[in-house]
């Protein structure tokens, strides 16, 4: 067998990241009411944490994401057609070892593109899985999916994954745009295997968000660090209680950080003060959950056909293969 190749393409470098978090933090903080986007929660610190939280007994997503992908990769891979798989928001790739075993059981996979924000774990990733499945090429693109998505490798049948629920981190005319920008990056008959968490008792929705032993409040309030650390801010965790709400009407969990009492913070670098009420909040995830026809429907809306849904037996987590349609999709509804 011969040896793949590793090859990583940058579009995106630490300074170009500190940009993005200064005007996000610049634009959040001044806003009424206050909000951050959930991506500044990935440092070290906070990707470990986020480890912890797939690991947790309330936190059913991730393990039955992989109940469904062991379940059913041989399917996927067949009926996806694909011989080059991209993943975005990739991480570690720990899940993707599944669908590679199974390209590998078909003999069907050229080029692995794992796609993700964070270089050091990208190129640690890429370099991994070179190693382990010696006659793919690993094409890493280091990128935000929100602005980078035209740069995914252009060749091959591809089947983009995106998985773990990640999606419902956008609202959704962000959702929207993402997916059209995918589907117009992709050609007719490419396919995306997308994970979505699924509607379900309020409860325990609210419990995989507020864990018992508080990993998840430590994951949300990292996001104060971050901005300690990285822009001179003198945030006190201690300050602010971590609030996980389900949102009935938008069909989305809300994080968010409320000020237990009167708080004053400096931003340095932004040369921002900024001040909280007692009970004054600060929105830093949402997470939204989905439902089949809505979002076959979105789906189609961007130019995706779905195809396959598979779900695990609870009906907690639903996998979904959508194709890109042959045709143009159709112009924007709501404007
Ligand atoms: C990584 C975005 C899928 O929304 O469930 C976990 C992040 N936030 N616990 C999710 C998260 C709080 C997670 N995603």
């Amino acid at each position: 067998m011969t040896a793949g190749t590793l090859r990583v393409d940058t579009y995106l470098d630490p300074d170009d990241l500190r940009d993005a978090l200064r005007a996000d933090v610049a634009a959040g903080l001044t806003a009424t009411p206050k909000d951050l986007p959930p991506k500044w929660f990935y440092d070290d610190r906070g990707s470990e944490l986020f480890d912890e939280i797939t690991r947790l007994p309330e936190y059913y997503p991730t393990r039955r994401e992989r109940s469904i992908l062991v379940q059913h990769a041989d399917a996927i891979v067949a009926v996806s057609g694909a011989d080059t798989l991209v993943e975005l928001g990739s991480g570690t790739s720990e899940k993707t070892r599944i669908l590679l075993d199974a390209f590998r059981r078909a003999e069907s996979l050229r080029t692995f593109a794992p796609f993700d924000v964070s270089e050091a774990t990208l190129r640690e990733a890429a370099r991994q899985v070179a190693v382990e499945y010696p006659g793919i090429d690993v094409h890493a693109v280091v990128g935000d999916f929100e602005r980078h998505l035209e740069h995914i490798p252009a060749d091959g049948h591809r089947m983009v994954a995106f998985l773990g629920g990640t999606i419902g981190n956008f609202n959704p005319s962000s959702r929207a745009a993402f997916l059209r920008t995918l589907a117009s990056t992709l050609r007719p008959g490419e396919t995306l295997l997308l994970g979505t968490d699924l509607v379900k008792d309020a409860d325990r929705l609210v419990r995989a968000y507020d864990d018992r032993a508080g990993v998840t409040a430590a994951f949300n309030k990292n996001v104060l660090q971050v901005m300690n650390r990285e822009l001179g801010a003198n945030f006190d965790p201690d300050d602010f209680a971590h609030v996980a709400r389900w949102n009935a009407d938008d069909e989305w969990i809300e994080m968010r950080l409320e000020a237990r009492r009167e708080v004053s913070v400096s931003v340095s670098e932004l040369d921002l003060d900024v001040r909280f009420e007692t009970g004054e909040q600060i929105r830093t995830e949402i997470s939204s959950k989905f439902r089949r026809e809505r979002l076959a429907a979105e789906l189609a809306d961007a130019g995706f056909a779905l195809e396959e849904w598979w779900t695990d037996p609870d009906g907690d987590f639903a996998l979904s293969l959508s194709r890109r349609d042959t045709t143009e999709p159709t112009p924007a509804r709501h404007r």
